[in-house]
């Protein structure tokens, strides 16, 4: 496809379609965008544009590929940004002829450069167009995964859900022990600084693309139920037993990580050194 082909993002005016707004343009692409107030209208995005992004949550983007998914014609892509793909891909798929691929980035907003980052590319229709995205990212440094939507989710239900989910469990902890700020970062480490600072991340930001992510995600509850069963097993290996009891379960589950944790260790060495420079 040439650079002379125009991009339309629908929910453009948010933090992910600003991005990608930035990303498109300045690669050399011609960028609409689109919101439920803005000038341009969805359906300038339609007539006008031969790709389509859905920059929206999760339940608008079924309910905006319903309406325009029809109106697209054959030669224009459809695509979504969303964080679950199984629902929206099946959903644009259903509704549209037009080439579709469901998508999703691996990083925030906040991110400088997708340089480094992960793309996920779910196919739909349009060999071509996955081709054309596929480099695209792949050209600016990203690293690309294609991969099957459902697939995709039961990862999402670890990576994102069990993530945010210890973030908020972890956080109502310290809010049920009265650790405020004050508290928590006079007597903080390093790691504890992080994990603090990861708190605060979440709840800074948007607490419905949280809820979503957690609450959207069929598969979490299975990860959800595994998690628990941990909990109760570290619970009964470390606070009761033998200590050689106690060694064995640590030794156990270091085994599995193997040779990453020295990976992890430099890694996260350079994040704590980050944090007082
Ligand atoms: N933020 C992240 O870290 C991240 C990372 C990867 C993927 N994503 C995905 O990217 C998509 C956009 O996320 P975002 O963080 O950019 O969200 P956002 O900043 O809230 O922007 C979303 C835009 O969607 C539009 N919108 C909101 N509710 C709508 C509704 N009910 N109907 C129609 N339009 C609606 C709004 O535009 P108007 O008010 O102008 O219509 C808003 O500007 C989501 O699917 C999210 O899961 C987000």
């Amino acid at each position: 496809m040439s650079k002379g082909i125009s991009i339309g993002i629908i929910g453009g005016t948010g933090s992910m379609g600003q991005w990608f707004r930035k990303f498109f343009s300045d690669a050399g692409y011609m960028v609409l965008v689109s919101g439920r107030k803005t000038e341009i209208t969805y359906t300038d995005i339609i007539n006008e544009c031969d790709v389509v992004i859905l920059s929206v949550p999760l339940d608008a983007a079924i309910a905006i590929s319903g309406q325009i998914g029809p109106l697209l014609r054959k030669d224009q892509l459809l695509m979504d940004l969303c964080s679950l793909k199984e629902a929206a891909l099946k959903n644009m798929l259903d509704n549209t002829e037009a080439d579709v691929i469901g998508t999703h980035p691996l990083f925030g907003p906040f991110t400088d450069s997708i340089k480094g980052q992960n793309v996920i590319l779910c196919p739909g229709r349009g060999e071509r167009r996955l081709k054309w995205l596929e480099n695209e990212y792949i050209s600016k440094g990203a690293f690309v995964t294609v991969m099957d939507p459902s697939v995709h989710d039961r990862h999402m239900a670890v990576v994102q859900g069990l993530t945010h989910f210890l973030t908020i469990c972890m956080g109502r902890t310290l809010q049920k022990m009265n650790m405020d700020a004050g508290s928590a970062l006079s007597c903080s480490t390093p790691v504890f600084r992080i994990n603090y600072d990861l708190i605060g991340r979440l709840f800074a930001q948007d607490l419905d693309l949280y809820k979503s992510i957690i609450n959207n995600n069929k598969h979490f509850n299975d990860v959800y139920e595994v998690f628990l069963s941990s909990v109760y097993e570290g619970k009964s290996a470390l606070l009761s037993g033998h200590d050689d009891g106690r060694s064995l379960y640590l030794e156990n589950i270091r085994e599995f990580f193997k040779d990453s944790c020295k990976e992890a260790l430099k890694e996260s060495n350079k994040i704590i050194n980050a944090l007082y420079l």
